[in-house]
């Protein structure tokens, strides 16, 4: 067996994504979640974190775009790789650097449309609504310096129907991201043990 990949998922809501990558890796011994990296005190995220025993770092905005303190906790726990679900802060430069290429993010639309500041939960659903988008889906790329910019690894689309409000269409997407974030994680990571 190779080495042990850990893995640090950064959320800041619900976590449902969060929790269909822990469920996903939970009996395989080679990945760990080892860290659920969180911005809000009343997250969801971190309730599924002490459903799972994973630890958890609950970080501040101050702490996070001017020191690096956060990035000792990150060694501590040895990650490597970062998995981005939800997570509403863009991602500092330092983190970037210290994780090149490690860093992957989802996004539910199909980007390039639909993404960049500001188009985040809701909003996105409700502006391919707005636009009479036949068609919508989820895109997961690497992260760079911009938002919803690096380089795209998967999409996979799904319908967008007449009747549909932002809350239908963002269901259908979640289904598709528990479909496939954890799958395409584990493609990436598996790379990773065999190089
Ligand atoms: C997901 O739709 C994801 O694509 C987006 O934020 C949402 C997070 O949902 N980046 P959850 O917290 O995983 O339930």
């Amino acid at each position: 067996m190779g080495k042990k990949i850990n893995i640090a998922i950064f959320a800041s809501g619900a976590g449902s994504n969060a929790k269909a990558i822990i469920e996903h890796f939970q009996t395989n011994r080679e990945v760990s979640i080892e860290l659920i990296v969180c911005n809000k005190p009343d997250a969801g995220v971190l309730k599924i974190a002490k459903d799972h025993q994973i630890s958890t770092l609950l970080i501040e905005k101050e702490q996070f775009f001017s020191q690096k303190s956060y990035l000792e906790a990150l060694n501590e726990a040895k990650i490597d790789f970062i998995v981005l679900a939800g997570f509403l802060w863009k991602i500092p430069e330092v983190l970037i650097q210290a994780f090149p290429g490690k860093i992957i993010n989802i996004h539910p639309a199909l980007l390039p449309k639909y993404g960049g500041k500001g188009m985040y939960g809701q909003k996105v659903h409700a502006a391919v609504i707005a636009n009479h988008e036949k068609e919508s889906g989820i895109t997961i790329h690497y992260v760079d310096e911009q938002y919803d910019h690096g380089s795209t690894i998967f999409q996979a689309s799904c319908v967008v129907l007449e009747n549909d409000t932002p809350e239908i269409l963002a269901e259908r997407i979640h289904q598709l991201e528990y479909q496939y974030y954890p799958k395409i994680v584990e493609e990436l990571i598996l790379k990773l043990i065999q190089h």
